[in-house]
């Protein structure tokens, strides 16, 4: 299992932050996610994407994929791996992968 904590004091909602070359997070009103950073469409960056009412969509071809599921509407495009983050101190999240490792 890999952790870190995150301070996201600065993180607005539906703001993208990168947290590395595989993984961004994103302040939504239903909580704090992490998702991969690669669209499992056709691999854009999203972190360039943008965040509204808990959805994330792709620059690239704009698809939508809910935060809190991972899912689309597009039911031939890969579930985008996501995972709620812990709040562990204020303004201080923790980011695991035990269990549902990111791809
Ligand atoms: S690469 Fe993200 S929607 Fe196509």
């Amino acid at each position: 299992m890999i952790s870190r904590r995150l301070d996201l004091s600065e993180l607005p909602v539906d703001g993208i932050r990168p947290v590395d070359g595989r993984t961004c997070v994103s302040r939504t009103a239903a909580g704090v996610f992490a998702f991969a950073r690669r669209c499992p469409h056709a691999d854009a960056d999203l972190a360039n994407g943008y965040v509204t009412d808990g959805w994330l969509r792709c620059a690239w071809h704009n698809l939508p994929f809910e935060l809190s599921s991972g899912l689309g509407p597009c039911t031939s495009v890969p579930r985008l791996w996501t995972r709620r983050l812990t709040m562990v101190a204020p303004e201080i999240y923790e980011l695991t992968t035990e269990g549902d490792a990111q791809p």
